[in-house]
């Protein structure tokens, strides 16, 4: 159908029609989704009838293409003009097969196949009938102690803004989605700024200045749009005073307006009602209004717009266009899915079950894993040598909770559990596992388990973390710690005096003290998904060689968070020669700096970085400047490197974080070798949003570093004319 057939069946549809394709609610109230639906509890509180149910424009969490199919088969019996349902849910890293959580995947700085991982999870959904993922999340995360960081590629906004544009270009693909039913829409999320609650607690207020938000939040939503992202989702969160969702100048103002968005906007759960407890309405009338003003399309999980609609147009009060403006959103939506022609888009039952958790799958989510884990330390220990007896020990040793949260339809009973692939990679009798625990606890029996195995080993790989739901939705933290037990656990089994090789499974950087100062080697492995175990013990044994780097710094202790590398000097910067002084920006009890930074992540091998040259000593908007910096594998054993190049505006009109991200690239070098890596840096890399929010670059000194991570580099200058 082409805008023309659409608008004249949005001609067609009645007030009660059109506002009912704007609700979005769970599946289960619909005929065939497993029971038969029913309009009970608390839907029929909310006030939710069947008739809603019946007209309403689309679904939310099914999935399964023999359910969808049936759906979709008996809401097209009953649709008076013959218009689909969308299904839709949250395929945020992987359907069935499950890659490592985004927060890993950002640490792979791997593009390609961040990618790849997002169009495998495409494949898995569409054959299980799912329109649209809620995904890309591209939220930036300063603070470990929001249970989300786990959702988002980390701190950086040029790096999350990179992923965004993979994310998307896996999703959604390069042709129509109407021919590609191999692929699915993207919505990205959380619009906006929904990564920097106050105090890192869960739905809190978000509060910044317009600079910080066009600086470090909105680049990633804009790079995913830039992509040709299909959706958009509204935060919980309020954005100077007033929630996202009802924030017109947000929505009407900078989405639509600036960006020229034309594309469906969608709440979060129940955000549009949650205004009258943030004090922003004071019935789901007002609820309803502010957010069809601020051009929410879709309401999901609550009936403020299906209920208040139709009445506020009747009174006068709200343009029926604006209304008809969102429908025809969606039905566009509809139409670029193909739905029209054939509801039933990819689902299929029969390919499903070639498709979901496949080998090349599987795979694909191995090598995501294999690159995703982070090096944090390593004293000799790893890689662990073939004649060693190896105990495993801990509560991730033989746990299957490695899919971290948000893990779809994936089940932990397919996980590869590290204790297994061990077994499988190592010569019988070289490993004892000992007995399971709880990341939270340890019977006195496990205790003797763990400590039997020590006592007959060499070395100890101690596998430590949160339990996956200590992360995710509803997960803030105010102690990011390991659990108690764990460090005791630690404490005991240093006292066998033999190596410990620590490997961490967790969602969000950790206070690693009493972990990272305690053990030999430190692996992070996050949430690295269905392959995970299986990675994780290649690069145990040395037939992996870690290549991670983190995207979100790991503070000192909870009390130095928000701790991110992109800050300001202030005027009163530390002198580290001069430690001691008291009116400087420091604290008394911590040092200043994270425990690891951004960018950071050790290999089995070293890499020197020598004759950094720029091709010239002045850059302007006409000539680039072109940097080169030579990179040499110093060590015994092949690597991959992500080298990284950083810029500071030494003086600005609005001052200028101490270092930016501006590019990096990753190489593999065998051992000895030397490559010479080539940056091209553009006037337009270097502009950024003045007092005025003019985007301009300032004239003057710039300073510029190449390194293995955003500390340790090589320095040069050069002036912008
Ligand atoms: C989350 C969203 C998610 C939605 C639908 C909300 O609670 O904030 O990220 O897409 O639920 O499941």
């Amino acid at each position: 159908m082409d805008n023309q057939q659409l608008t004249a069946l949005l001609q067609q549809m009645t007030l009660e029609e059109k506002t009912a394709q704007l609700l979005q609610l769970t599946a289960h109230l619909h005929e065939g989704a497993g029971s038969e639906g029913q309009v009970t509890g608390p839907m029929e509180e909310m006030g939710i009838t069947e008739q809603m149910v019946a007209a309403s424009g689309s679904v939310l969490g099914l999935s399964g293409a023999k359910d969808i199919i049936q759906v979709q088969k008996s809401y097209m019996e009953h649709s008076r003009l013959g218009i689909p349902l969308m299904f839709m849910a949250d395929v945020v890293h992987g359907f069935k097969t499950i890659f490592p959580i985004p927060l890993a995947m950002g640490c792979s700085w791997d593009l390609q196949l961040a990618e790849k991982s997002a169009a495998i999870a495409a494949k898995e959904s569409a054959v299980s009938g799912i329109h649209v993922t809620f995904a890309p999340m591209v939220d930036l995360v300063r603070d470990p102690r929001w249970g989300r960081v786990m959702e988002t590629t980390g701190e950086d906004p040029y790096l999350n803004s990179m992923f965004a544009r993979a994310f998307v270009r896996g999703y959604q693909g390069k042709d129509e989605l109407k021919e590609n039913t191999d692929r699915m829409a993207a919505c990205v999320k959380h619009f906006a700024a929904y990564g920097a609650p106050e105090g890192g607690r869960e739905y809190n207020t978000v509060d910044m200045s317009e600079r910080q938000l066009r600086e470090y939040y909105l680049p990633a939503y804009k790079a995913a749009l830039d992509e040709g992202c299909e959706m958009v989702m509204s935060s919980f969160n309020t954005v100077d005073g007033i929630p996202a969702t009802g924030n017109e100048q947000l929505m009407r103002g900078i989405l639509r307006g600036e960006w020229g968005f034309d594309g469906v906007l969608i709440s979060d759960w129940a955000s549009i009602r949650e205004m009258i407890a943030h004090g922003a309405a004071a019935d789901d009338r007002e609820a309803a209004y502010r957010a069809m003003r601020a051009g929410v399309d879709i309401e999901m999980m609550t009936p403020c717009y299906v209920r208040h609609l139709p009445e506020l147009v009747q009174s006068g009060q709200l343009a029926e266009t604006l209304i008809d403006e969102a429908v025809l959103r969606i039905l566009q939506l509809k139409e670029k899915l193909g739905l029209f022609d054939n509801p039933l888009r990819g689902a299929d039952p029969e390919r499903e079950g070639e498709v979901l958790f496949c080998a090349e799958h599987r795979q694909a989510s191995y090598d995501l894993a294999a690159k995703s884990c982070v090096l944090l330390k390593n004293e000799g220990v790893l890689p662990l040598k073939p004649h060693h007896k190896v105990a495993l020990i801990g509560p991730f040793a033989d746990s299957d909770d490695i899919l971290g949260w948000w893990s779809c339809v994936g089940v932990k009973e397919d996980a590869t559990k590290l204790s297994t692939a061990l077994a499988e990679r190592m010569q019988e009798g070289a490993l004892l596992v000992a007995a399971g625990c709880s990341p939270h606890q340890m019977s006195a029996e496990q205790l003797s388990s763990a400590l039997e195995a020590a006592q007959s080993a060499d070395v100890i790989v101690l596998a430590l973390g949160e339990d996956s739901a200590m992360s995710g939705e509803g997960a803030s933290r105010t102690d990011i710690r390991l659990p108690e037990a764990q460090l005791a656990l630690i404490k005991q089994l240093k006292t066998f005096g033999k190596p410990i090789a620590t490997v961490l499974f967790n969602g969000r950087p950790l206070d690693l003290h009493g972990v990272l100062d305690e053990v030999d080697a430190v692996l992070e492995a996050w949430y690295p998904g269905s392959e995970g175990g299986a990675a994780v013990a290649d690069i145990l044994l040395g037939h992996v060689n870690p290549s991670g780097k983190l995207t979100m710094s790991f503070p000192q202790s909870v009390g130095q968070v928000p701790v991110y590398y992109n800050h300001f000097n202030t005027g009163r910067p530390l002198d580290p020669l001069k430690l001691e002084e008291r009116y400087v920006s420091k604290y008394i009890d911590s040092a200043n700096e994270p425990l690891l930074p951004f960018g950071f992540g050790l290999s089995y091998t070293t890499f020197a970085y020598s004759e950094l040259a720029l091709s010239s000593k002045e850059m302007s908007a006409a000539q680039p400047l072109f940097i080169r910096v030579n990179v040499t594998n110093t060590g015994l054993t092949a690597g991959v490197e992500t080298v990284q190049l950083y810029v500071r505006d030494v003086t600005g009109e609005v001052v200028r974080p101490l270092r930016e991200l501006k590019g990096f690239e990753q190489l593999e070098l065998a051992p000895g070798e030397s490559r010479v890596v080539t940056f091209q840096l553009t006037e337009e890399q270097l502009r950024y949003h003045h007092s005025d929010l003019r985007f301009t670059s300032d004239p003057g000194t710039f300073h510029l570093y190449v390194g293995g991570n955003s500390r340790d580099t090589l320095m040069s200058s050069f002036t912008l004319m």
